[in-house]
């Protein structure tokens, strides 16, 4: 037996043992992917761990993803294959850096994005993903002022979705961040016929060049149900294969050759293999943020 195939066999012998379910993000590597009973976007997986009928969650993604899942529902154990798996965008900001700032603009509504610690969503009214950002924006009251937390593309993105005036704080991920303006117009020199897609996490003038503008599954679902059958995807990597299994017929390009997020690569087969032996890494979050920070994370799945 194969490496692979004998490692997989391990771990649906050690999920049935302990009514473990494995979640992956799109990101995930294609063997984490294969063994995985459920791949989605963020907002997909946040609503699966809080609704998922299992005792143990096994969370193929970063940190902030699992422990979003444990805020969720803490009386499951969380697992996160790899704990050093971060996100550089959710490192952009921090609990009192945010408490400090909402001191400096009075009456302010904080809408964070799921990218980021629960210390950080403990200080916010309202999470949102990529998926529902807009939709959030525009529910809330116009009369006050909106900080947008963390991700200053995705924020800028939704004001000029909403037409609201959001106050953004000044954080990025560094791997949408990097795909330039330029990068795109070579890749759609080369295939004019494709349409470009976007991960709103770009910068403005990439959005720009997009002929849609989404999550990772709100591509999936585009790619699925266009006419058209080739496009350009930017966003992280990982996505080209979750979308060439869903569309085998359709061509897919990367958007620029180095759009790897290298946090999201650490989960490997052996890392679940081995949290599921020993049960650990386990997340955890102290009780007096995970309530703050589930509040503004249920008001988002509401
Ligand atoms: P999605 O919400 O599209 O899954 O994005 C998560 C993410 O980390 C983007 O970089
Ligand atoms: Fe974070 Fe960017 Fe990686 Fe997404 S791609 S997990 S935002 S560092």
């Amino acid at each position: 037996m194969g490496k692979e195939l004998e490692l997989g066999q391990e771990i649906r012998e050690l999920k049935k043992k302990h009514g473990a379910v494995i979640l992956a993000h799109y990101y995930q590597r294609p063997e984490i992917k294969q063994i995985a009973d459920f791949v989605g976007d963020s907002l997909q997986l946040a609503q699966k761990a809080a609704g998922v009928d299992a005792g143990v969650i096994v969370f193929c993604g970063v940190y902030f993803m699992a422990e979003s899942a444990k805020i969720l529902s803490p009386e499951k154990t969380v697992l996160l294959p790899e704990k050093s798996a971060g996100c550089y965008l959710a490192d952009r900001a921090t609990g009192e850096g945010v408490r400090a700032r909402k001191k400096e603009i009075p009456g302010c509504v904080v809408v964070t994005y799921v990218n980021s610690s629960a210390a950080v969503k403990a200080e916010s009214d309202i999470v949102c993903t990529s998926s529902n950002a807009i939709k959030v924006v525009n529910s809330l009251p116009e009369d006050r002022p909106v900080l947008f937390v963390p991700d200053r593309n995705l924020g800028h993105y939704v004001a000029r979705q909403t037409g609201r005036k959001l106050i953004l704080w000044d954080g990025c991920c560094n791997v949408h961040d990097n795909l330039t303006a330029e990068e795109v117009k070579a890749v759609k020199d080369a295939h004019p016929d494709a349409l470009v897609m976007v991960h709103p996490e770009c910068r403005p003038e990439v959005i720009d060049m997009a002929d849609y503008v989404s999550s990772t599954g709100g591509m999936l679902k585009f790619a699925r149900e266009s006419d058209n059958t080739s496009f350009i995807v930017g966003t992280e990597e990982g996505i080209l294969y979750s979308l060439q299994q869903a569309c085998p017929d359709k061509f897919f390009y990367p958007a620029a050759s180095r759009l790897t997020c290298p946090d999201m690569k650490l989960t490997t087969l052996e890392k679940v293999r081995d949290t599921l032996e020993k049960m650990e890494p386990q997340i955890q979050v102290a009780p007096s943020v995970a309530e703050k920070a589930q509040l503004a994370l249920s008001r988002m799945l509401e």
